[in-house]
């Protein structure tokens, strides 16, 4: 086999090699990628949001409106959504977001000050940077019927 011949073979061997590669890893960063996986599925997720809890209950611009809630009912659903949201496998199985914050005339900086606090919540939780833009992406298409518009 001439020179030009075996390093035919060779580069033809080392692009199958790449492809079987690149299909593995595909296959086996998807579920790691996805992210439900990266929030650390629904426990971490309800360790997030308990931590949220805490910064709500903290946070003057917004633990007004949150006085005599129930607190577990809210933790459970809050988890189950974002949950849900995030593409686990749960069911959100709350009431509406227009009806529950129809009420409570919810401003721009209420809003926000809830997102940060999320965001701080997953940042105590070592959640990537990556998964936490991923998750509030999934929370902007709510902002009309939270702010009740
Ligand atoms: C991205 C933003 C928000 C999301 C995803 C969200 C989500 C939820 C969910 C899932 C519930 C149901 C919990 C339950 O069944 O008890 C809930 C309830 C509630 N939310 Fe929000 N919310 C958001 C923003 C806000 C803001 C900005 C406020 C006020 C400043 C607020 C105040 C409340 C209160 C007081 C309840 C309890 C209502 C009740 O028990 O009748 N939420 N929210």
């Amino acid at each position: 086999m001439g020179l030009t011949n075996r390093c035919a073979t060779l580069s033809a061997l080392l692009m199958m090699l790449a492809l079987l590669l690149g299909g593995c890893q595909s296959l086996n960063t998807e579920p790691e990628n996805s992210l439900y996986q990266q929030l650390g599925e629904r426990e971490g997720i309800a360790n997030v949001v308990e931590d949220l809890l805490y910064l709500i209950v903290e946070d003057e611009r917004i633990n007004q409106q949150f006085k005599g809630m129930d607190v577990a009912q809210f933790h459970r659903n809050l988890t189950d959504q974002l949950c849900e949201l995030s593409g686990g496998p749960c069911a959100y199985t709350g009431r509406e977001m227009r009806e529950l914050h129809s009420d409570m005339a919810i401003t721009d900086t209420q809003f926000n000050a809830l997102a940060e606090n999320l965001i701080l919540a997953m940042e105590k939780n070592d959640i990537p940077t990556g998964a936490q833009n991923r998750l509030i992406k999934q929370l902007v298409p709510l902002y009309p019927d939270i702010r009740n518009l």
